[in-house]
């Protein structure tokens, strides 16, 4: 058999989930066994690009994929129909100053609610805990203006105790904002949705011998979160893409559980620089050239990749090197790959090109937050019996909306410091509001190593974020500006997204007045 021919799609079929070949594969660990890269395209179902016009239906519900040739996976995806065409976790795109409004129908069997991770959305329309529907029910989101700048944002379930499994389990999709920057960006460098923009979605798990999912999170209570031994991007295990020489924007989305990527492109032992141009709440100023990223659970990086850098039949390869980021699985292991160098995704460089556009000199403008008069508040991660906590408390599953005592006023400027007080890294999340990472100290060497000055914070705490990586006892201080448009009290969701620690209580309710 010849493997390659194994990787199959079919692309349109009305069965698309449900037994006919979807990314299939042989055999997932020899190199010999390289499955294609599944890229959306404009008639995708799968990760199909769709544009609402108006509210549109979502549904959550159980479906069989093929990942691995001749194997049926059984996982949870969100689906959406639209003028006679069926979507799989669609990229969902729209546009800064639209309206946004979905009803979800959740069909997974037990209780849920989308979260649009990265959206400053009024807090009923956030999917927050206390708006989750049970089975056969649906929750109709207010309208969301969306006044969210061009990036790559994140939808994923949020139900109390179960974001972990359902995520694991495949719901879990992008959402692409676009403005007049993302525009001038898309011209100038010739992009193109599919092609040359294209989505990785990196996701760890483990599947048994038939194919099946294996939620099995792992250390005390599962306290060091789902660690997979199966690297998948965009579902595609042990995938490569073939590229020309030219420039290509990726959209990088951790949509692992509890798995930090520390990535570096490689010709060989050689690094070969790219250049990130956004994160979570969208461009940057300028791009920044760098050889290597950290991108934990949660954060979203936009890159650009020269490959004129290469040579027609160059291979370059993406690995995620070791980190030290999970504490005491350094050591343990735990019989998985946690802390290994291990390959995301081969790029084989197919074709020249008369390609002669640079990389832009300027991408977008980002206003400093003025920190001058603050609010200023500790936020200490800790363990206590087996559990990440914040502040030494755990979330009540029994009341949604307990107060923690994290009562701020609408217009606030707050600097928060996270204090790491534990051996393990945890990518901590707000709900509600961007911020910015004015500081960081104590930080662990892969994160020092990438500090661009002495504030101690690394090309990818630039710009507008909602995600931000606090080290294995490390302080973090971010700038986060409370002013929001909503005439009512908002409750908002502080939390880690290692979406294990989220589940087991390391989540607390924050509000910020009318
Ligand atoms: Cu993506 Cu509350 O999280
Ligand atoms: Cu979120
Ligand atoms: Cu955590």
């Amino acid at each position: 058999m010849n493997r390659r021919e194994f990787i199959k799609f079919t692309g349109v079929s009305a069965a698309y989930l449900l037994g006919s070949n979807l990314i299939a594969s042989c055999n997932n660990s020899s190199s010999a066994s390289k499955n294609r890269l599944y890229i959306p395209s404009d008639s995708s179902q799968l990760l199909g690009y769709y544009k609402p016009s108006g509210r549109f239906e979502i549904y959550s519900e159980k479906a069989s994929m093929e990942i691995f040739k001749g194997k049926q996976t059984d996982m949870l995806v969100y689906r959406v129909k639209h003028a006679n065409k069926t979507y799989y976790n669609p990229i969902i795109i729209i546009r800064k100053g639209s309206t946004f409004e979905v009803d979800f129908i959740n069909r997974i069997g037990e209780e849920s609610i989308i979260h649009w991770h990265g959206f400053r959305a009024h807090w009923r329309a956030d999917g927050h805990p206390a708006y989750s529907v049970a089975n056969g029910n649906m929750y109709s989101y207010p309208s969301i203006n969306i006044i969210d700048r061009s990036g790559t944002y994140f939808y994923h379930p949020h139900p109390h105790g179960r974001t972990g499994f359902q995520v694991y389990h495949g719901l879990a999709g992008m959402i692409i904002i676009e403005d007049d920057d993302e525009d001038r960006l898309k011209t100038s460098l010739d992009l193109q949705y599919g092609k040359t923009d294209v989505p990785l979605i990196i996701q760890d798990k483990t599947f048994n011998s038939k194919g099946s999912l294996i939620y099995n999170p792992m250390g005390m209570n599962g306290s060091m979160g789902m660690w997979g031994n199966t690297i998948l991007v965009n579902l595609t295990p042990n995938p490569f893409m073939e590229v020309e020489r030219r420039i290509y924007r990726f959209r990088l989305l951790n949509g692992s559980n509890a798995r930090p990527y520390r990535l570096v492109l490689k010709r060989g032992s050689q690094k070969v620089k790219f250049w990130v141009i956004g994160v979570e709440g969208g461009l940057l100023d300028k791009p920044y050239e760098t050889t290597e990223i950290l991108i934990a659970p949660g954060e979203r990086i936009d890159i650009l990749i020269d490959f004129r850098l290469a040579n027609v039949n160059d291979v370059l390869k993406l690995y995620s090197l070791e980190h030290g980021l999970a504490g005491m699985m350094q050591n343990m292991r735990m019989g998985s790959s946690i802390e290994e160098t291990f390959e995301v995704l081969e790029f084989r460089v197919k074709k020249n090109t008369n390609y002669d556009k640079a990389i832009p000199k300027t991408l977008s403008s980002i206003s400093k937050i003025n920190t001058t008069n603050v609010v200023t508040r500790n936020i200490n991660l800790g363990m206590s019996m087996g559990k990440f906590n914040i502040d030494g408390m755990l979330w009540d599953k029994n009341d949604a909306l307990k107060d923690y005592g994290y009562n701020f006023t609408k217009g606030d400027i707050v600097e928060i410091t996270f204090i790491n007080n534990t051996g393990m890294f945890h990518p901590m999340h707000l709900h509600g509001f961007q911020f910015q990472v004015i500081k960081r100290v104590n930080s662990p060497s892969v994160i020092k190593n990438l500090a661009i000055d002495s504030s101690g914070i690394m090309v990818t705490d630039l710009g507008w974020k909602d995600t931000v990586i606090v080290g294995p006892h490390e302080s973090v201080t971010i700038a986060v500006d409370m002013s929001h448009n909503f005439n009512d009290e908002q409750v908002y969701l502080l939390h880690c997204h290692i979406l294990e620690h989220h589940d087991q209580g390391m989540m607390i309710n924050y509000r910020v007045s009318a």
